[in-house]
């Protein structure tokens, strides 16, 4: 319970990653609010934790619908002690002659200016509360990806901008970190598996590309958003690669 009594937001966390972050700052003792455009799955899990998580529907690319998700869940609990900014999508893989400037802008709209929204909306309250964001960016934003140049560039955008908030917010005692997580098995890995001509083989490279054998887990994500936001009190700006070490080498 090392994050007990404290309150936390999370973007995106119906399913996958942000579902294992939202798991894992209940076990951890925290109220968690979070959002998601899937309302049947966000409420069931919201039921499932009896209590401890509240559900709102809310696309964060619409900003009065984030910004007012944000104010309501900071005042429903009083105080807020960690946002984590997880909602994202990876379009499929093609090269850069096939995304149009509109596809590029409506990615940035999501993984990129969402963030940005959301933690001057989420800034109020850390700052009172001494709190931390964390970003959850990608082990690509740092070492691209063949056929991904608006999701590289977004998320290159999430770990740069976390740097910058990251001097910023300092006087006034917030933290902002990312995770740059590398393959994670989660429904997203799975549709972007199943857009490919051989899905089978897309995962079954995924699993072999870590020095360590197999795919994170979206537990493991939690974990390590968890720590981040409670027990590593001297660390900001810092992206945070959780990826079996596939970049080594
Ligand atoms: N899975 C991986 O291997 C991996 C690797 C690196 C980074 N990431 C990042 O982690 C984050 C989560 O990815 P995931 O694999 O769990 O994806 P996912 O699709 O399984 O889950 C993402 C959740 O975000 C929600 N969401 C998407 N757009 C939204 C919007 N406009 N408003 C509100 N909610 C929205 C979805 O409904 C879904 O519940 C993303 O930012 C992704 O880019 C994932």
């Amino acid at each position: 319970m090392t994050y007990r009594d404290k309150a936390v937001i999370v973007t995106g966390g119906s399913r996958g990653i942000g579902e294992g972050i939202v798991r894992a700052f209940v076990a951890a003792g925290a109220t968690v609010a979070f959002c998601d455009r899937r309302a049947d799955e966000g409420r069931a899990l919201a039921e499932s934790l009896h209590g401890r998580a509240v559900f709102h529907q809310c696309d964060v690319t619409r900003e009065t619908e984030l910004t007012g998700f944000i104010h309501q869940a900071a005042a429903a609990t009083g105080r807020l002690d960690c946002l984590v900014n997880n909602a994202g999508w990876h379009p499929p893989h093609r090269p850069i002659d096939d995304f149009t400037a509109q596809d590029f802008r409506d990615l940035l709209e999501l993984n990129l200016i969402s963030v940005l929204i959301a933690c001057r909306a989420a800034l109020p309250g850390l700052r009172a509360a001494g709190g931390n964001i964390i970003n959850i960016a990608s082990l690509v934003g740092s070492i691209g990806q063949r056929h991904a140049a608006t999701y590289v560039a977004s998320k290159g955008g999430v770990i740069a901008l976390t740097k910058a908030l990251a001097i910023d917010e300092a006087p006034h005692g917030v933290r902002v970190n990312s995770i740059s997580p590398g393959n994670i098995m989660t429904p997203l890995w799975r549709e972007t598996a199943a857009a490919t001509p051989d899905p089978a083989r897309a995962i079954a490279d995924g699993e072999t590309a870590q020095v360590l054998g197999r795919m994170g887990t979206v537990d493991e994500v939690g974990r390590l958003a968890v720590f981040l936001a409670s027990g590593a009190t001297f660390t900001t700006g810092i992206d945070h690669l959780l990826t079996g070490g596939a970049e080594l080498g």
